[in-house]
């Protein structure tokens, strides 16, 4: 079966970007805008581009508890790194952290 292509809308501002099959929402997100999401690990490991699924369905793939504890998943937070659409979704950002990166 095709991947389809679902829409990623932007809670702040309205923006919306397509997802491309199989794309995470880290790689759609940051083709709007680089600056809506800080670019991490880009492996589940660091937890900066962490964001809340407000709306529609996600699969998150792996990551650790520690960079994304239960009760935040519970929450609908997860990974964008990680998460690839499974139907059109509207995320909301969360305020951005410290760049762990930098010195
Ligand atoms: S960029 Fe590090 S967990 Fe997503």
């Amino acid at each position: 079966m095709p991947m389809s292509t679902w829409k990623v809308h932007v809670q702040a501002d309205g923006r919306e970007v397509d997802a491309r099959p199989g794309e995470t929402l880290f790689d759609a997100l940051r083709r709007l805008d680089t600056s809506l999401i800080m670019r991490g690990c880009r492996n589940g490991g660091c937890g900066v581009c962490k964001l809340r699924i407000a709306a529609g369905q996600v699969e998150t793939g792996p990551s650790s508890e520690a960079v994304l504890p239960p009760a935040e998943r519970a929450q609908g937070m997860v990974l964008a790194c990680k998460a690839t659409p499974r139907s059109d979704v509207a995320v909301e950002l969360l305020p951005r952290p410290v760049n762990p990166f930098l010195p």
